[in-house]
C-alpha cells in the first residue's frame, strides 16, 4: 500500500466574480511508506493547494487521493487521525510559551497527559528547543518557531507528515538543521514525509524522490540523481552574443549532446548543454560556437544540479529539449 496515492487531481478555485483559477490540472503521484518526497516548484505552481487537498482541508474539483490508505474526500476523519501538517504561514500564537502551545495542541487531540509530557520532552530535545520551551513564542526566532511547528505536528505521532515550505525564510544554518531533524525523524520513526519547497538544494539533499510541479502539472519525477542524469553527465554553459538559433541547431545535432537549454535576453544568449563528458567535449563545442560567429564571453563545465533540471521549466519559453540518446 502506498502512503500517498494521487490520481488525476484537479482543482479549480472559483473567485468571487465567478471566474476560475485552475490550480491543479490532473496530478498523479505516489509516495511509498517511509519515503521523503519533495514537491518542488516555483511560486503559484500548486504545491500548497495539493497539500491542502491531501490534508483534507480542501476538496478537489476532480480526481481521487488517499493517504495512509484512506480516501481524503470520503474518509477525512480517518486521514486526519494519521497525519500532521505544518503550514507555510506560521500559526503559532506568540503570547503563549512553547510548552503551553504544545500542551493545548495535545489537549485538542485528546492526548493522554503523561504521554504528552514525555513526547514534548523527547521531541523538544530532538529539535534542540528544550532550553526555550518556557519562553513566550513571540520571543522565538524564525528558526525556533519552525522547530516548534515541527514538534507540534509530531506530538500526535502521525504516519504521514506534511511540511509546507518547512525552511522558508530561514538562513542556511537553520535550514540545514531542519533537514537534519527531518531525516532523523524518518530514520528513527519510519515516518513518511511529504514536503513542498522551491529550493532546489532542499529537494536534492533531503528527498528520496522529487516531483517537479509547474502550473498545476507534474513535469518531472524521480530520484534527484536520476532527474539530474537526464540532463547528461555534465553541463557545459556558454554565454555570449551572436546567432543563437543557428548555434542551438548545431549543438542539438551533435550525437554526444543530450539536452540544450537556451536563455535569451535582447542580445545575450546563455546555453546549458548536457553532454556525456564536459571536459572532453568543451573544445569541440567552443570551436562550433566560434564557427557560427558566436562571440563567447564565458564558458564553464559543471555537474548538473536539480537547479539545472528546474531552470528549463522556468525558462521554458526559450528552451529546446532533445531525447536522451542513451535511452533508446
Ligand atoms: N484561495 C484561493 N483562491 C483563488 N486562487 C487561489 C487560492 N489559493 C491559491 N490560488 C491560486 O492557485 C494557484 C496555486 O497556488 P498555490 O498556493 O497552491 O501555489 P504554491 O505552489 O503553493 O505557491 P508558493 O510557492 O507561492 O507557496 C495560484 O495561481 C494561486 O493564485
Ligand atoms: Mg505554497
Amino acid at each position: 500500500m502506498q502512503a500517498v496515492a494521487v490520481v488525476g487531481i484537479t482543482k479549480n478555485y472559483v473567485l468571487p466574480d465567478g471566474s476560475e483559477v485552475v490550480a491543479l490540472r490532473g496530478v498523479d503521484l505516489q509516495v511509498a511508506p517511509g519515503e521523503i518526497f519533495a514537491l518542488l516548484g516555483p511560486n503559484g505552481a500548486g504545491k500548497t493547494t495539493l497539500l491542502s487537498i491531501l490534508t483534507t482541508l480542501l476538496a478537489p474539483t476532480a480526481g481521487t487521493a488517499s493517504v495512509a490508505g484512506f480516501d481524503v474526500v470520503r474518509q477525512p476523519a480517518a486521514v486526519k487521525r494519521r497525519i500532521a501538517v505544518t503550514f507555510q504561514e506560521l500559526v503559532v500564537d506568540g503570547d503563549l510559551s512553547g510548552r503551553r502551545t504544545l500542551e493545548y495542541h495535545g489537549a485538542l487531540y485528546g492526548l493522554d497527559r503523561r504521554v504528552q509530557k514525555e513526547r514534548i520532552t523527547e521531541l523538544a530535545r530532538l529539535v534542540e528547543l528544550e532550553d526555550v520551551l518556557d519562553r513566550k513564542v513571540e520571543t522565538y526566532s524564525g528558526g525556533m518557531k519552525r522547530r516548534l511547528e515541527l514538534v507540534r505536528g509530531l506530538l500526535t505521532d502521525p504516519e504521514v507528515l506534511f511540511l509546507d515550505e518547512p525552511t522558508q525564510g530561514l538562513d542556511p544554518q537553520n535550514r540545514v538543521n531542519i533537514w537534519k531533524y527531518v531525516r532523523q525523524l524518518r530514520d528513527q520513526r519510519g515516518l513518511t514525509i511529504v514536503l513542498t519547497t522551491h529550493y532546489m538544494e532542499e529537494a536534492e539533499t533531503l528527498a528520496d524522490r522529487v516531483a517537479i510541479i509547474d502550473h498545476g502539472k507534474v513535469v518531472g519525477e524521480g530520484r534527484p540523481a536520476d532527474l539530474i542524469r537526464t540532463l547528461g553527465a555534465d553541463v557545459v554553459t556558454i554565454s555570449g552574443q551572436g546567432a543563437g538559433d543557428v548555434l542551438a541547431q548545431k549543438l542539438e545535432a551533435l550525437p554526444y549532446v543530450m539536452h540544450v537549454t537556451r536563455h535569451a535576453t535582447d542580445s545575450q544568449h546563455l546555453f546549458q548543454i548536457g553532454v556525456d563528458d564536459g571536459d572532453g567535449r568543451l573544445a569541440a563545442i567552443v570551436a562550433i560556437a566560434a564557427g557560427t560567429g558566436f562571440n563567447i564571453q564565458r564558458v564553464n563545465v559543471n555537474r548538473p544540479t536539480l537547479g539545472d533540471v528546474f531552470s528549463p521549466i522556468q525558462a521554458k519559453h526559450c528552451a529546446t529539449h532533445k531525447a536522451d540518446p542513451r535511452r533508446k
